[in-house]
């Protein structure tokens, strides 16, 4: 058989392959997990969490959030279903264990290939860190 009949049908192959390995090992196709920079960490909330700051936090988070979060921040809002990654879901242990910077630092970014807006020019800092002190009260109790 001709070299490059051969090269091109293990191309074709390995590639077959590569679709049948996405279906059996789903997960370990999976993007890479999203983490904020170390730095970010030492970004400080420089608002105290109180009443005022929760209040207008959750009205943003109605506002620009819950249509793809969900309500409750658990990642099911309407418009979930139809985007290709799943919304973080905003009350669990892998969102609230990391610091406000973090959590800061990924909603002005965003990571917009895999459907996270970055709200930088949407958002002031401050309706940003209004966002931080709301999405600590969407914690699972
Ligand atoms: C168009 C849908 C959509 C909207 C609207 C949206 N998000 Fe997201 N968000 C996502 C997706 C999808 C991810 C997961 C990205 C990933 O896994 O890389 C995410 C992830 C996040 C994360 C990181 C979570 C983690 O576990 O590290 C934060 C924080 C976040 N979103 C905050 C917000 C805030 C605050 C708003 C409103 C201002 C918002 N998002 C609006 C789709 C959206």
């Amino acid at each position: 058989m001709n070299k490059s009949i051969l090269c091109v049908i293990l191309v074709l192959l390995s590639l077959m392959s590569f679709e049948q390995n996405q279906k059996v090992f789903p997960s370990f196709f999976q993007p890479d997990a999203w983490i904020a920079p170390p730095e970010a960490n030492k970004i400080k909330n420089p608002f105290a969490s109180d009443q005022k700051s929760i209040n207008s936090g959750k009205i943003i988070y109605t506002t620009y959030c819950i249509s793809c979060h969900g309500e409750e921040g658990k990642g099911d809002g309407a418009a979930s279903l139809s985007i290709k990654n799943k919304p973080a879901d905003h009350s669990g242990k892998k969102m609230q264990t990391q610091s406000d910077g973090a959590i800061f630092w990924k909603l002005t970014e965003g990571r917009p290939a895999l459907d996270m807006i970055s709200y930088k020019f949407v958002l002031s800092e401050n309706e940003r860190w209004d966002l931080v002190n709301y999405i600590r009260t969407l914690a699972a109790k």
